[in-house]
């Protein structure tokens, strides 16, 4: 997604920046409670009407990659208006989707009311992760999960990581909003140090690979964010295909003692 305006801001033009100066702090910590006055729940339209932030590119590279793994399961952090959620519907056996804020939730919970094979959580993304990371009827599926929960400082990528390693073993993680080195037309969230979605963000996962997009964005259509694709073990053969760029390890090499 395009990169997000922190909740702290206040807008010209917005009915808080009208207030006197005083009133601002309060009326900001009104707004982060309720979301009264926030831009973001004005409407139940999405931004982007396609799945994928509308990126053709990387909507074509998740969807071979889920035929060449045979995923049957796809989970999503970060529901939103439910547009990619709708989307992975169609192409694999089920989905979960966790969404964090009411607002969004009962305005996907509506778009999918129809959809048999969808599951949607309102909640924080890391509690719904650990829940289903103790279930073997999630862990034992080939799974792709889309991780794209961040929208602040408040940065649960890490987590959600360490509980994929830990508990699936056959996984595709496509990551949102990611930096992909050598190319600045891709986007990505950056809330300063430690809240940066780039390599270093990343836990050493044992014998888990990455790879980059290999497409350049100016190829790319819709609102060109970043992401990164990354596999467990098991299916590490799936990330040499078109459209990707060279793999690469999230941990360093083991070495004899
Ligand atoms: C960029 S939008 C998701 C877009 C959606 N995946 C799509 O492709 O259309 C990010 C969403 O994540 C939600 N979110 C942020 N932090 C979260 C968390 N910790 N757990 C679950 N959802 C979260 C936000 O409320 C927002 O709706």
């Amino acid at each position: 997604m395009r990169p997000r305006p922190r909740e702290s801001t206040v807008y010209a033009g917005s009915l808080i920046s009208r207030l006197p100066d005083q009133a601002q702090p309060a009326a900001l910590w009104l707004r982060s409670v309720t979301g009264w006055g926030s831009r973001r729940r004005t409407s139940n339209q999405p931004s982007d009407p396609e799945p994928f932030n509308a990126q053709h590119e990387r909507a074509a590279i998740i969807r071979a990659l889920i035929e060449r793994a045979r995923v049957t399961c796809a989970i999503e952090t970060g529901t939103f208006h439910g547009v990619t959620t709708e989307y992975l519907a169609t192409i694999v056996n089920s989905v979960v989707s966790v969404e964090v804020d009411p607002f969004y939730y009962s305005v996907a919970a509506e778009r999918l009311s129809e959809a048999t094979n969808v599951t949607l959580h309102l909640g924080d993304s890391r509690t719904v992760i650990h829940a289903l990371s103790i279930q073997p009827s999630f862990t034992d599926q080939v799974t792709l999960f889309y991780l794209d929960a961040h929208w602040g400082d408040d940065l649960p990528l890490a987590d959600e990581l360490t509980m994929i390693g830990a508990s699936w073993s056959r996984a595709i993680v496509v990551i949102d909003d990611f930096e992909v080195p050598g190319d600045s037309g891709y986007g990505f969230d950056n809330y300063g140090p430690g809240v940066r979605l780039d390599r270093t963000i990343l836990p050493p996962l044992a014998k888990w690979r990455g790879a980059y997009p290999s497409i350049a964005s100016e190829q790319e259509t819709g609102s060109r964010r970043g992401w990164v694709v990354l596999t467990s073990p098991e299916l590490s053969h799936v990330l040499e295909q078109p459209g990707l760029a060279a793999p690469w390890a999230l941990s360093p090499p083991e070495t004899c003692a």
